[in-house]
């Protein structure tokens, strides 16, 4: 019996989107995708749930979460700072933007700062090769990306965790 729950809000997206999927194969990413939104990461307690929901096993469902880099298999921080490292980013600047983070959040790619609040990742192009260069930020976009702008979104996420403690 897994510990793990979907939220309300996210127990009606479930059960909304599934009724749009024709079998729990494919209803498989959407599951793991609601748990990672809800935990940041998927744990093997939220694989079981996961399972149980849709009448897997659970090492069908760890085959699935393991397969894809997306999904976040332990903790990570609470902003996932994930930088495009693909060609027009790189040319564009992505390596100042690198170079920026280990130095002012001491961070390298696949590493959480010792606060907890940041995780940084370097991805495969994202799809906005004319915003480059560009990093997600818990999912949300950010293009044209320089040092500076940068340096204000991590001064942002640093308020905003001051401000809800
Ligand atoms: S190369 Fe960076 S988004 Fe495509």
């Amino acid at each position: 019996m897994s510990k793990f729950k979907y939220t309300p809000e996210n127990e009606a997206k479930f059960q909304e989107q599934i009724k749009r999927y024709p079998n729990s194969d494919s209803m498989m990413l959407p599951a793991l995708w609601l748990v990672q939104e809800q935990e940041g990461w998927v744990s093997p307690d939220a694989m079981i749930y996961v399972a149980d929901k849709l009448n897997k096993t659970p090492i069908e469902v760890y085959e699935f979460a393991t397969f894809y880099t997306m999904f976040n298999l332990k903790p990570i921080g609470t902003y996932h700072i994930e930088l495009c490292k693909t060609l027009s980013c790189m040319v564009m600047g992505a390596p100042e933007l690198k170079k920026f983070i280990k130095e002012t959040i001491g961070i390298g790619p696949g590493e959480t700062s010792e606060d907890g609040l940041f995780h940084f990742s370097e991805v495969e192009c994202l799809g906005a090769c004319g915003g480059a260069p560009m990093f997600a930020l818990n999912g949300q976009y950010h293009e044209n990306q320089s040092v500076e702008s940068l340096k204000n979104v991590i001064q942002e996420c640093k308020n905003a965790s001051k401000s809800s403690k």
